[in-house]
């Protein structure tokens, strides 16, 4: 790896460590679950996603973001947004956890070294075509949390979702927050397939996601990308790509981001990356951290609850057809350092905002043919609450 991607990674929170992947092929079956959506609708949210742009710069990767202003997020576009964007500042800063190094700058993610200018916010851009595609699959391509799916060896068709995932165990109880540090895998993908891995925070009926996925509908890759997703209400959306999106703060980061190149299982050569979604105490507001950075937040208004029931940390596959696709680094956990896909210090924000290491959880995999978890009780040093997952699919 060259020494400049390693300092990027680095500063983005995602730090050298002993890991990681191989491939393993697999035969996918095309499908078809087509929904129609007419040219009006598809224009109408292409001016949502792809708002004016300042400028349009270039990833060092070559991926195309337009410098967008702040105040014409897609997120604004939100109708209990509209009338309050006074409210609103370029650079909040939560007060719950300091940001290890809000200064620090990520010019050097960026082709021209800076990002874009102060007053906008990138905003990666969307074809027509990614849009057209993304929209054409059934509701049930969208990400969920696996508390609906009950365990089946046999039950390979039905559900589509896979999960090998640690969540919160006890009934009842409200979370203003949680965290995690995880490795970055490249599970083999096909286009109709996505595997992500990630932290599920409900809240309520809605929910909100971050993590990794490879997502070839989505980034119109296989690589493995950074990802927010959100559910609230009746709107869903990736990052900041509708109204219930994330709002973004900084000139100089975005989601999207490519986390490659993948290390080889076994070597000791990896890369992992830190999240924490957490609840501003002053404001309500839910903040999105990476590696310590606030990158963005979504305000508390859109939300119909105040806090969350439950979350979970893992593994989430979908797939249209069978077979489905790899998790994590594409193998069943072995808990041996370096050959598992692993999220570890995970930690929650109880009732009075304190940050708890001692979660009451419980592992769940839905079908262990084909994806298996290690949720880890035995300590190991400078790691908590770690969690080895993944598997071949193939289900
Ligand atoms: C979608 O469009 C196709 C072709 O225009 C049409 O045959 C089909 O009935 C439509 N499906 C739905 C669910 O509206
Ligand atoms: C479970 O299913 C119900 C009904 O389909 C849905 O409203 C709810 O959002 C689902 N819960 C999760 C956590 O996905
Ligand atoms: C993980 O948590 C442990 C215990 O709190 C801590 O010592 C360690 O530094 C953390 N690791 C990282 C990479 O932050």
């Amino acid at each position: 790896m060259k020494l400049s991607y390693l300092k990027m990674l680095f500063l983005l929170g995602c730090i050298v460590y002993f890991g990681d992947i191989t491939s393993l092929s697999n035969h996918f079956v095309d499908a078809k679950i087509f929904k129609n959506f007419s040219e009006f609708e598809i224009e109408e949210q292409l001016k949502v996603i792809n708002k004016p742009a300042m400028q349009i710069i270039k990833t060092t990767q070559g991926d195309l973001y337009g410098c967008v202003d702040f105040y014409k997020q897609p997120a604004f576009d939100h109708p209990l947004m509209k009338n309050h964007i006074s409210h609103y500042k370029m650079q909040e800063s939560p007060i719950l956890q300091k940001s290890r190094s809000n200064n620090e700058k990520f010019g050097y993610l960026w082709e021209n070294g800076i990002g874009c200018p102060i007053g906008t916010v990138p905003i990666k851009r969307i074809s027509k075509d990614e849009l057209l595609r993304l929209n054409m699959f059934s509701d049930k391509f969208r990400p969920q949390g696996s508390w609906n799916f009950t365990y089946s060896q046999y039950n390979v068709n039905a559900n589509q979702h896979h999960f090998a995932v640690s969540r919160t165990k006890t009934k009842g109880k409200s979370y203003y927050g949680a965290a995690m540090i995880m490795t970055v895998n490249d599970p083999k993908v096909e286009f109709e397939q996505y595997s992500s891995a990630r932290m599920h925070i409900q809240i309520g009926d809605d929910f909100i996601q971050a993590g990794w996925t490879v997502n070839p509908k989505l980034y119109s890759d296989k690589r493995t990308r950074t990802f927010v997703y959100a559910k609230i209400g009746e709107n869903q959306c990736y990052n900041n790509m509708c109204s219930v999106g994330i709002i973004m703060v900084r000139p100089d980061i975005s989601l999207g981001m490519d986390l490659g190149p993948p290390a080889i299982r076994g070597s000791p050569v990896g890369v992992y990356c830190e999240y924490g979604i957490f609840k501003d105490k002053a404001n309500g507001n839910w903040w999105l951290k990476f590696g310590g950075h606030d990158i963005g937040y979504w305000p508390e208004k859109i939300f119909q609850e105040s806090s969350a029931t439950n979350i979970e940390w893992g593994g989430e596959v979908y797939s249209a057809s069978m077979p489905s696709p790899q998790m994590g680094n594409g193998h069943f956990p072995v808990a041996r350092t370096g050959y598992d896909a692993i999220i570890f210090n995970r930690t929650i924000v109880d009732e009075s905002f304190k940050i708890v290491e001692n979660i009451d959880r419980e592992a769940f995999s839905d079908n262990t043919r084909g994806y298996n978890l290690i949720d880890g009780t035995f300590s190991e040093p400078h790691m908590i609450n770690k969690l080895n997952y993944g598997g071949p699919g193939n289900i």
